[in-house]
């Protein structure tokens, strides 16, 4: 059963856009919670951190990116069986560094029509949705 006065779990995410207007995308490795899915990459804020502040540092420690944090996108709630977490999502446009999978996730630049195409936490799900709605134009 879910525990209703379980505070959410804070996480951050980029929709980060190289110029030809493609997306980036994360694989989750071995090991973690929802391994395999492809994700916006992106995670857990800490306590006292802004999400901004938390997004750019989780983008530098997993990518090796200095990012400039855009436009909040969308805020995604989601309950899982054991843990409730938002998701809160940011476009990311600018970056400097050159991005890799530091923690050997593998990445994937996908064009924005074919994101559906990748399996993907029930949580950056909505995100595809709300980007089929709005496309991101450059
Ligand atoms: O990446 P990390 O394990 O720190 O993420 C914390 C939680 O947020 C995990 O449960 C992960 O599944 C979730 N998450 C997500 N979508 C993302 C990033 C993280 O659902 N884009």
């Amino acid at each position: 059963m879910t525990e209703i006065s379980t505070p959410a779990v804070e996480v951050v995410a980029g929709v980060i856009r190289d110029a030809r207007g493609r997306v980036l995308l994360a694989r989750r490795t071995e090991g973690r919670d929802l391994a395999g899915l492809w994700e916006f990459p992106g995670g857990k804020r800490e306590p006292g951190e802004s999400a901004q502040a938390a997004l750019a540092r989780e983008l530098r420690e997993e990518l090796g990116i200095e990012a400039e944090i855009g436009a909040p996108l969308i805020r995604v709630p989601q309950a899982y069986p054991h843990k409730r977490l938002c998701l809160d999502v940011y476009a990311v446009d600018r970056w400097k560094g050159t991005m890799r999978g530091l923690e050997g996730q593998a990445l994937a630049w996908v064009p924005q029509h074919k994101l559906v195409q990748y399996p993907m936490p029930p949580a950056d799900r909505p995100v595809v949705a709300a980007l089929e709605q709005a496309p991101l134009y450059l």
